[in-house]
C-alpha cells in the first residue's frame, strides 16, 4: 500500500505525528509550507493564524511535489487554528482537487479541537474516510504518541 502523508505544521506537533506515521507505513511525507513561513510567538502568532481563518486566507505555499494518483492512501494532517483546519491546508485541498481516494485524517490541537474536524471533512468530499484521531499537543508526549499512532494505523495497515 503506497502512502502519502500531507500535512501542515507550524510549531512541530503535526510534524511529529507524520514522522510517527512514516516510521511505521513507509509513507511519503509532503510537508506544506507557506511562502510566509516565519517564527511567531505569542499573541502575534494567534492574531495573525487566527486573522487568516476568519477572513478565510489561503495562503500561498512553497512549491511541494504531490500526485493523488500515486497513492493508495492519503493521511491528512492539521493543526487546529480558531476551530478550523489551518488555512494552508484550505490551499492545498483546492489546488490538489483529490476525488475518489482512500483518506486518513489527523488533527493536532491544545484541547479544543471543536468543528475542525467537521470542516476538513467538508473540504474532502467525495473520498472514502477510513479512519480519522486528533491529537493533543502531541509534542508534549512522544511516548504517548508512538503508541497511539500504532494503534490508529493497525486496521488500515490490515487492509
Ligand atoms: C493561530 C493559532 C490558532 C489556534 N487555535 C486553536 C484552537 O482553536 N483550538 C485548539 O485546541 N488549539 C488551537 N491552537 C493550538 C494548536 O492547534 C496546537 O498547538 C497544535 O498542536 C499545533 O500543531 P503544530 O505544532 O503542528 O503547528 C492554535 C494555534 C495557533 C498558532
Amino acid at each position: 500500500m503506497k502512502t502519502a502523508v500531507v500535512y501542515y505544521s507550524f510549531d512541530g506537533n503535526c510534524a511529529l505525528v507524520a514522522e510517527q506515521i512514516k516510521a511505521i507505513l513507509n509513507a511519503d511525507l509532503i510537508r506544506l509550507q507557506t511562502k510566509d513561513e516565519k517564527k511567531r510567538g505569542g499573541f502575534a502568532k494567534y492574531f495573525w493564524g487566527g486573522a487568516q481563518v476568519v477572513m478565510r486566507k489561503k495562503p500561498a505555499l512553497k512549491p511541494y511535489d504531490f500526485d493523488a494518483a500515486a497513492y493508495d492512501l492519503i493521511i491528512i494532517g492539521a493543526p487546529v487554528w480558531a476551530g478550523s483546519p489551518a488555512p494552508p491546508l484550505e490551499t492545498f485541498l483546492s489546488a490538489a482537487k483529490i476525488s475518489g481516494k482512500k483518506l486518513a485524517l489527523f488533527l493536532c490541537h491544545a484541547g479544543g479541537r471543536g468543528k475542525a474536524m467537521d470542516k476538513l471533512k467538508l473540504l474532502l468530499a467525495g473520498n472514502t474516510i477510513a479512519a480519522e484521531t486528533d491529537f493533543i499537543n502531541p509534542a508534549g508526549n512522544t511516548g504517548e504518541l508512538k503508541r497511539k499512532v500504532e494503534e490508529w494505523l493497525k486496521p488500515l495497515a490490515r487492509e
